[in-house]
């Protein structure tokens, strides 16, 4: 019998990680750790709070080691780029890695790259890092499975154009709305977030627009740092726009759980989600990438609720 901690910890345990700075806000760990139990793995998920000038090292170290993957976040995204030795097509699209996974083969053998993962520990003679991005994807599927939206035809306003707005333009402009809207406090973002969607994909000349739109929307979508803090504004000029305005509004912001944004579309009568779905399905890609099996979304979602509003669901 091997020995083991409370935690189930035993020699031939595997590990991944999420890799941050600062990190401890982390609700990743709950909700792998969730994923991992429900596939019955000898997995550990853990937190490290790594700063960029040690991030090369740092995963150096977790592939010496046999870690099975890494899940980066702020500010490791697009540093990561450049450390990989495979990026998949995700990671090439967004321009950004969120997650790694190590792969090994047996040097001189025959067999192909494989994930550390299915192989046994130690195995591998040769350890590369792939990486990938299950970032973009999962505003997508969020937005259909806790919205019951559907991007394609729509008319779209996304609010933000930093970091995650534009991740959030270029997805959606992949699914074909009939016209997104692209507001940002610093216009030129939006502008230059604009011309890029349409050098990716002319054929939407046309309609992609910056500046609020004049009719009604089927979606209105936070993506500005605006509702994290109690005290700030709402993300839209209210001189230039209504909520009422929008049939379905999301916030990327998960906790809080209800922003002011949020308050102001469910009290005009919109659907409403929070970005809680966003952290879940880009988490369940990372372990089904890693795992090669289907993630148990239902359950991580549970975990993460619990870990983040102390109780299974928001109402
Ligand atoms: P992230 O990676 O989360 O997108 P970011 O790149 O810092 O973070 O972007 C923050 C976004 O929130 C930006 O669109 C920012 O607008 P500016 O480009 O004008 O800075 C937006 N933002 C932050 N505070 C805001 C506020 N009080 N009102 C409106 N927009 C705000």
């Amino acid at each position: 019998m091997p020995f083991e901690t409370k935690a189930g910890i035993s020699a031939s345990t595997r590990y991944c990680a999420v890799y941050g700075h600062p990190i401890q806000h982390s609700a990743s760990p709950a909700m792998q750790n969730a994923g991992i139990d429900a596939l019955g793995l000898d997995w550990r998920y853990l937190a490290f709070d790594v700063r960029p000038s040690e991030l090369r090292q740092a995963l150096a170290g977790a592939a010496a080691m046999g870690f099975v993957g890494v899940n980066l976040t702020v500010p490791h995204k697009l540093l990561a780029m450049d450390m990989m030795e495979v990026l998949d097509v995700s990671a090439r699209t967004w321009g950004a890695v969120n997650t790694v996974r190590f792969e090994g083969r047996i040097a001189g053998g025959e067999e192909d790259w494989r994930p550390i993962g299915e192989m046994e520990a130690g195995a591998a003679t040769e350890i590369r890092m792939a990486g990938c991005n299950t970032d973009a994807d999962a505003i997508v599927r969020s937005l259909r499975e806790d919205l019951g939206f559907e991007p394609r035809n729509s008319t779209i306003l996304l609010l933000g154009a930093g970091g995650a707005g534009r991740v959030a333009a270029l997805r959606l402009a992949v699914e074909g709305p009939e016209k997104l809207w692209l507001v940002n406090r610093t216009e030129a973002k939006a502008q230059a977030i604009a011309e890029e969607i349409v050098q990716r994909q002319p054929e939407l000349r046309g309609r992609v627009g910056v500046g609020y739109p004049p009719g009604r929307v089927d979606l209105a979508l936070n993506a500005t740092s605006a509702g994290l803090k109690p005290s700030d504004p709402l993300p839209y000029d209210r001189e230039a726009w209504a909520v009422d305005r929008a049939v379905a509004a999301y916030d990327m912001i998960y906790r809080p759980a209800m922003t002011p944004f949020l308050m102001a579309a469910r009290d005009a009568g919109c659907r409403t989600a929070n970005g809680l779905g966003m952290l879940l399905y880009q988490g369940a890609a990372a372990l089904s990438w890693w795992s090669g099996r289907p993630a148990p979304a239902e359950v991580m979602r549970r975990a993460l609720s619990e870990h983040i509003y102390g109780r299974a669901e928001h109402a």
